[in-house]
Order: C-alpha cells, then structure tokens, then sequence
C-alpha cells in the first residue's frame, strides 16, 4: 500500500510547524526532515517523533539529506533567515534565500525527485520561480503557499466583520506575497451571494474595504513583532495545500503561480487563485475582474518584476 511521503526543508520555525501540522492532522505518513544544522535537525526530530506516540495517526519521522528527497510525494521548502525579517520586508531575505536554493535545487533534482514541490520561503514569488527554473518539473509541479496565507488573512478579517463563516467565505489576495497585494472585491460572495448585494441591505458588509486589505497584508508583522517569526498561519496554509494535492481534492486556492498568458502576465510568479490536484497547479483561475482590479494586478506584478531585477546581482 502507498505510503504519503513528504520531504521538509529547513526545519526552523515554520519547517518545524509544518512538520507537526502534517503529523498531527494525519496528513503525512512518513516526514523525512532535511537541515542543514545538524543539532537543530536532531532537535527536532526527536521532539517530533516524541509526539507519535500519542498521535491519532502513525507516522514515521526521519531526518535524512537531499538524497533521501527522492521518492517524496511532495517536498515543503521552507528554508529561511527569520531574523532578517526584521525590516518587516520579505525582500530581504532573498540574498540569503535564493543563496540557499541554488546551493542546493541540484541536490533535490539528483536525487530524482518527481513529485511536487510547495515552497514557503520569501520573498516567495520570487524564490518559488527560481526552484521552479532549477528543478525543470512539468509546469505547475512547483508552486508557492504565496498570497494562500494572505487569503487565511483576509479570511479571518470577513469573518469577524461579518459573522459569517470562513468556509462560507469566497475571498482572495492577490498579487505577490509581500506589500504588493491586493484584495478584488468584486469577486468576494458569500456562498454565491456577491459582497456588493449584501452591502446594499447589510450594514456589516459596508465595512472599510482598505482597512481590511491593509489588515491582511500586515497580519505578518502584527506576529512577528511579539514572537520574531510567524508559524501557525503558514503552517496550516501549507498543510492544508499538502493535503489538496495528496488526495488530488482539484480545490481552488489561491497560490504563488507561474503566469504562462494568464491575466496577460507571463515570465513571473505571483498571487492567483488556482485549481490544485495531484499534480499540483493544475490551472489557473482567471477571475473576472474589473478594470480598476486588473490594473492593480498588473501593478503587483510590475513590483515582482522590478524585484526580480536584483537575481543577477546574487
Ligand atoms: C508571513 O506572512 C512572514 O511570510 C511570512 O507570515
């Protein structure tokens, strides 16, 4: 019988919380974890495997290398400087990171590696474009958590303002991971029931709509100014995109994607809700946005590109 394998890379805050979001929700069969700090990675897989025994579900814990990848079902890259976070901008961990990836993109794909790869680490757009690149899997088989956090975000933030239910919910960020996001309201209902019909007998629905985009962009920082990291959004974030592709649900979610023609953009990753099976972006989604949300779209995705501008200099 098939076992669920999945590979984690980078075992600090959010390696390490994935790592537990997939074995306590019984996501994971068999967790192969891969640091480079040796006591670090240790640490945490003893401390891991001294929960399975009182899981509700059996999973097998290892720490292991980039060779041992190779027959991962889905590989979590969530490799990271959370210190550098400091200046409450994702960009500046991309010496680090892309550093980081490069080093070591050859080392996953040596090792056979043929399933799909989710990345977390920042600035996510960017990083999950240039694993993509490395890795030469078919299109869709590396993707990023990317504005899927944001969405949790956003989500939360509805929820309160109008008592409705996450679940029932359908709302999206946008955009890149990072400041350059934005919310398309036009595209926000409430089990088919558009935000703007609501608004029109609903008090609690004509809320400040930039104060709620701002809220959910800032969220991040909001955590990290008491704890220095952030660690239960993106875990359930990438638990939850882990689970989409191993029981190949085909859910829609908004993810950090490869944009091939889609809302006129290519040559970039960003934010955009997308179709996720086994396979891991299947499609994206193009939603229809207004003029004004399409222009905010494009100015998002301008932001990734000017970024994009310092690879060369790493
Ligand atoms: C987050 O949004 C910092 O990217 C991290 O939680």
């Amino acid at each position: 019988m098939k076992t669920r394998k999945i590979g984690i890379i980078g075992l600090g805050h959010v390696g390490a919380h994935v790592a537990y979001s997939l074995a306590i929700q019984g996501i994971a069969d068999e967790l192969v974890l891969v640091d480079q700090k040796a006591q670090k990675l240790e640490s945490e897989r003893q401390d891991l495997a001294d929960s399975v025994a009182y899981l509700p579900h059996r999973v097998k814990i290892t720490a292991g290398g980039f060779a041992d990848l190779g027959d991962c079902d889905v590989i979590v890259n969530s490799t990271g400087k959370i210190e550098l976070l400091e200046t409450h901008d994702r960009l500046s961990e991309m010496d680090f990171t892309i550093a980081a990836v490069r080093s070591y993109a050859g080392k996953i794909k040596a090792s056979g590696f043929d399933g799909v790869l989710l990345n977390i680490t920042n600035p996510c757009d960017i990083v999950t474009r240039e694993l993509a690149l490395m890795l030469g899997l078919p299109r869709g088989r590396v993707f990023g958590t990317g504005t899927g956090l944001d969405t949790s975000r956003l989500l939360s933030a509805l929820s309160r303002q109008t008592g409705i239910d996450h679940k029932s919910i359908t709302a999206y960020m946008m955009g890149e991971h990072g400041a350059q996001q934005f919310a398309p309201w036009s595209c926000v209902s409430f089990r088919g029931v558009p935000l703007d019909e609501w608004a029109k007998t609903d008090e609690r629905f004509r809320f400040d709509r930039e104060a709620l985009k701002k809220e959910s962009i800032a969220g991040g920082w909001v955590t990290y100014a008491g704890k220095q990291c952030t660690e239960y959004g993106i875990a359930t974030t990438a638990a939850r995109m882990v689970s989409i592709i191993l029981h190949d649900e085909k859910a829609i979610m908004p993810a950090s994607m490869e944009l091939c023609g889609e809302y006129g953009e290519s040559g970039l990753f960003a934010g955009v809700p997308c179709l996720i099976g086994a396979n891991g972006v299947e499609k994206v989604i193009e939603l229809p946005l207004t003029d004004e949300e399409m222009r905010e779209f494009h100015a998002c995705c301008d932001g990734i590109r000017k970024n994009m501008e310092h690879l060369s200099e790493i």
